[in-house]
């Protein structure tokens, strides 16, 4: 008997699933001999078949546990958004490459609705003070800030270590901290720069005051620059300037200019919830110089939409204001997620019962847009997530929206409208169907009187 045989026999000694499992015994190996050419082959089929097996069975639960990503999702992932999510992939060459760029526009499609979207509908009760709070207030030389500090976190409180800050009192509206952390760890994530100081988030209406008069005295054209206390958008907290911190113990100033990689912050601003405020060549419409450093939270997706198409918070306002329940705007963003957004006038009497859908979840901001020349009360907007087009069933066309916006600014005489977007948005120039009016004209001593006789909250 050969010692093969030997081992031929051993298994039938041994119970069944031993038997079954006796590698060596099945593929007839004696390891006292040199294995054969032919046995080693056999095993590394063997092996390579068991994990041909296993990897199959491995990818199969993924996939039912829909873990494995589609080409889309895929590409998706690959989106700035999404840096932190895909973990650090600090400075390589493409994702510096394309994250430099202007994205596309991420709100692909616009359409108006109707209301027949939202079916079921119940209504939330806001009084005149819930005009004057929201990610969507319009704070300009047209409209004082009501709020002060209100809504306001220390920065310290939740801060990474992707940027710094100026002071330890440095705070942002509470809503606006998360995203702006998670903007600032995909700007380090990609850029693999820690050098962004947050110089200011809130100020009170007095160090408005302080800073309106040092300026002042320094420079003749400080109202183009510095908000006249009570007007600056700092007072609600939903702003703040970015500065580098480029001195070692020596002052800061403001040296943050959105160019090279931090072009990469003003570029992809809108998908966090942030707009560049005070954008370029549009001291006409915001009132102000260009401020590539002053950001604001307005949310989703109304900063994809203002960065996307390039206008300014006044226009896309003013677009809002044209679209009530009967004919909501209907947006769907790079995500393929639709939002149905409407704006609903306060009524007279400081309440209002505000539409809102009973199966969607939604946000309500008021507009802020009330001042001692204004008609009207202001009034609030509703925005609704609707979900995906798998979800909703809506397929959304591209359809033309129309922002009418109007500048009184006696200096331009030109009548101008121009197609601006792929969605055909139009924008008018001394059109006498004003849907915004920014008067340079404006009294802010007498505003300013009139809020505080106004304000008790304050
Ligand atoms: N620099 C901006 C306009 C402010 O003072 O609020
Ligand atoms: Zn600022």
């Amino acid at each position: 008997m050969n010692h093969n045989e030997n081992q031929l026999q051993e298994p039938t000694k041994s119970s069944g699933i031993r038997k079954f499992f006796h590698l060596p015994a099945i593929l007839k190996i004696d390891f006292d001999k040199p294995v054969p050419f032919k046995q080693q082959f056999a095993i590394m089929g063997t092996v390579l078949v068991i994990s041909c097996l296993l990897f199959t069975v491995v990818y199969m639960q993924q996939l039912l546990s829909g873990n494995v990503m589609t080409d889309e999702e895929k590409a998706k992932a690959a989106a700035p958004a999404s840096a932190s999510e895909q973990g650090s992939n600090k400075n390589t060459e493409n994702s510096i490459k394309e994250t430099s760029q202007k994205p596309e526009k991420r709100v692909t499609k616009i359409s108006s609705a109707n209301k027949a979207i939202l079916k079921e509908m119940t209504t939330v009760l806001k009084n005149q003070d819930d005009v004057y709070t929201g990610p969507l207030i319009l704070v300009n030389k047209n409209y004082p800030s009501r709020l002060d500090g209100e809504n306001v976190q220390l920065l310290f409180e939740e801060m990474t270590d992707d940027y710094i800050l100026s002071d330890y009192t440095v705070g942002i509206d509470k809503d606006s901290v998360e995203p702006f952390n998670r903007m600032m760890n995909d700007f380090a994530s990609i850029y693999g720069k820690t050098d962004i100081m947050v110089a200011c988030g809130y100020r009170s209406r007095e160090t408005q005051e302080e800073l309106m008069s040092t300026e002042e005295a320094n420079d003749e054209q400080a109202d183009q620059w510095v908000a006249p206390p009570g007007y600056s958008e700092h007072q609600t907290g939903l702003s703040f300037d970015l500065d580098l911190n480029l001195f070692d113990g020596g002052k800061a100033g403001i040296n943050y200019d959105g160019e090279g990689d931090y072009s990469w912050i003003n570029n992809n601003c809108g998908q966090y919830g942030f707009i560049l405020r005070y954008r370029e060549n549009r001291e006409d419409i915001t009132g102000y110089l260009y401020e590539p450093w002053h950001f604001r939270y307005v949310g989703l997706p109304h900063a994809q939409y203002i960065e996307d198409h390039d206008i300014t918070l006044e226009e896309y306002m003013a677009l809002l204001h044209t679209h009530t329940i009967e004919n909501a705007i209907l947006m769907e963003d790079h995500d393929g997620t639709q939002w149905c957004i409407y704006y609903v006038p306060a009524d007279e009497d400081g309440e209002t019962n505000v539409p809102v859908p009973k199966n969607y979840s939604f946000e309500i901001s008021g507009d802020n847009m009330v001042n001692d020349s204004t008609e009207g009360y202001g009034g609030y907007i509703v925005t609704v997530m609707l979900g995906s087009e798998e979800e909703t069933g809506i397929k959304m066309k591209e359809e033309s929206v129309e922002i009418e916006y109007s500048v009184n600014d006696e200096s331009s005489t030109d009548e101008e409208s121009f197609d601006n977007t792929e969605e055909s948005a139009i924008y008018y120039e001394n059109d006498e169907e004003t849907a915004y009016n920014y008067d340079e004209e404006t009294d802010y001593s007498e505003e300013y009187a009139y809020n505080d006789e106004d304000y008790e909250y304050e």
